[in-house]
């Protein structure tokens, strides 16, 4: 059982065993732990200077693993990972953005239906399918907007900028900025200046 609590937290919860943290690194709140599950031997790890600030959620489950890379700064995402989700070094992501490595429900209405009926009977009672899961991978200086929602199986190139309410459903290339629903390279941006 866990006890590394934060001196500043308004939830009295602790960050998990398995969660790994560079000394440097900053979790404005554990209730960011709320639905963590995961019994990876690592199921999150944070890199020099991370940061995950309030509203963030690591909705991980037993096989999940995130990491963000260093100073990697995440202001309120829901992070529902069953596979793996990769932030890059220096990435930014918005509030309210959704990266979801696995849709968590069947297709088939019918075992939807099922999957629906058993939740009342668990505890704690929640949604636990078990559908496919594909990594997502976000590359190193990566800029997503506020309200985007980033699909299973993406991989977001190195530089790239997402627009704000974007549906990523395919890769984007780096250097670009994508924008829209479904999200469509809008622009291409000079990939020479980034000071190492
Ligand atoms: C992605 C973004 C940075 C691009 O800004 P920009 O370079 O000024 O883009 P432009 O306004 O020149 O837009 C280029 C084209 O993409 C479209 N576009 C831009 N952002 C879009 C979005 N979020 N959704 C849909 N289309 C968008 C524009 O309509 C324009 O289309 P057009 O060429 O057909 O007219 C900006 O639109 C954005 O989403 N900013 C949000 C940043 C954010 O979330 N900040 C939170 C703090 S971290």
């Amino acid at each position: 059982m866990s006890t590394r609590t934060l001196s500043w937290d308004w939830y009295p919860g602790t960050i998990p065993e398995n969660v790994v943290l560079d000394e440097t690194a900053y979790v404005e709140t554990t209730f960011s732990f709320h639905l963590y599950r995961s019994e990876a031997p690592v199921g999150v790890e944070y890199g020099r200077g991370a940061s995950t600030y309030l509203g963030t959620m690591f909705d991980v489950g037993p096989r999940g693993q995130v990491s963000l890379g260093k100073f990697a700064l995440v202001h309120g995402a829901r992070i529902i990972c069953d596979a793996q989700i990769e932030i890059g070094d220096y990435a930014l992501i918005s509030w309210n953005v959704v990266l979801m490595d696995t849709y968590r429900l069947p297709f088939d209405p019918t075992q939807r239906r099922r999957e629906l009926e058993q939740i009342p009977f668990r505890s704690p009672r929640r949604i636990d399918g078990t559908v496919p899961a594909q990594p997502i991978l976000i590359g190193s200086n990566v800029w997503i907007g506020f309200d985007a929602c980033v699909l299973p199986g993406v991989t977001i190139g190195e530089g790239a900028i997402v627009g704000a309410r974007s549906v990523v459903t395919q890769d984007v290339p780096p250097y670009t900025i994508v924008a829209g629903n479904p999200a469509r390279v809008v622009r291409r941006l000079d990939a020479g200046g980034i000071e190492k």
